[in-house]
């Protein structure tokens, strides 16, 4: 699916290449050396390269100052090649990620994690879908799993995915409830769900007894497990036999995440150019 994606947000490059003369451009900035962060914007670089964009990579030490991000962000806000500015997150302790987040102009802000772009995903009015919940109900709409009227869990409230992930099943008519770490009967309330959507962070947190037969599971976590190895917030093994469908860690959601990524930066190209 995110291969179909990126081959539509593809073909619709070379239109405007041909067309227009222009190329999208899309800048990351990675600042520290997290290697679950480096292992994803080397996946954003990669997808960037295939679907034919112009893809800038700001690679900046750990101890890089609050003043010289958002001196960065200001330069790129005003780069005309640049249409999408992705800040990659979490950044070091020491630096304040909201502040940076609204520092980015909205219009460049293909993450959707401005207040603005926040605030029209509250009120289904997009300009960005936020990545992952958008790459979520692609998946979705593709594979006819109905949305309308079922009970929806989420679990996570992070501003990342648990919240925009609920905004957007809502929107599609979802009877929507958000699970948190101070949920009383979580297991209980995981059971009632015709989707459930994981994103706690927390390696194999969703186990067989807290689905409800015939689910439609997505898990959206990136964790790893006692050997190091990159797994998701299901226990995959035991809940697999038990929902009517499920996505794996890795090959799953992530790939889905970065192909949006790519479709906003081209909508991010339109919106730059028209105004
Ligand atoms: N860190 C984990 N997921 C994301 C994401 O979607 N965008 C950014 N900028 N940082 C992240």
């Amino acid at each position: 699916m995110s291969a179909e994606v990126k081959a539509n947000v593809k073909k619709l490059t070379d239109e405007l290449k041909e067309t227009h003369g222009i190329t999208p451009g899309l800048a990351v900035v990675i600042v520290g050396d997290d290697p679950a962060s480096r292992v994803y914007v080397n996946n954003k670089k990669k997808a960037c390269e295939a679907v034919g964009f112009i893809s800038e990579e700001y690679a900046l030490p750990a101890e890089t100052t609050q003043e010289e991000l958002l001196s960065l962000v200001d330069t790129l806000n005003n780069k005309e090649s640049i249409n999408g500015i992705l800040v990659q997150l979490p950044l070091p302790k020491h630096l304040d990620d909201k502040a940076v987040i609204e520092a980015i102009s909205p219009l460049k802000d293909v993450d959707a994690f401005h207040a603005v772009n926040v605030g029209k995903i509250m009120l289904g009015e997009y300009d960005f879908l936020p990545c992952t919940p958008a790459g979520v109900m692609e998946m979705l709409r593709s594979y006819e799993i109905p949305v309308e009227g079922r009970e929806c869990v989420v679990i996570g409230r992070s501003n990342i995915v648990g919240k925009p992930m609920s905004m957007l099943l809502l929107h599609e008519n979802g009877t929507v409830t958000i699970c948190h770490s101070r949920t009383k009967n979580l297991a209980e309330v995981c059971k009632r769900a015709d989707i459930l959507v994981a994103a706690v962070g927390i390696p194999g947190f969703v186990k067989a007894d807290m689905v409800k037969d015939g689910a439609v599971v997505i898990d959206v976590g990136m964790d790893r497990d006692e050997n190091g190895k990159l797994c998701g917030d299901v226990d995959f093994e035991n809940v697999k036999d038990k929902c009517s469908y499920i996505t794996p860690v890795p090959g799953g959601v992530g790939p889905m995440t970065i192909a949006t990524l790519m479709k906003n930066t081209l909508a991010a190209e339109n919106i730059n150019r028209i105004l």
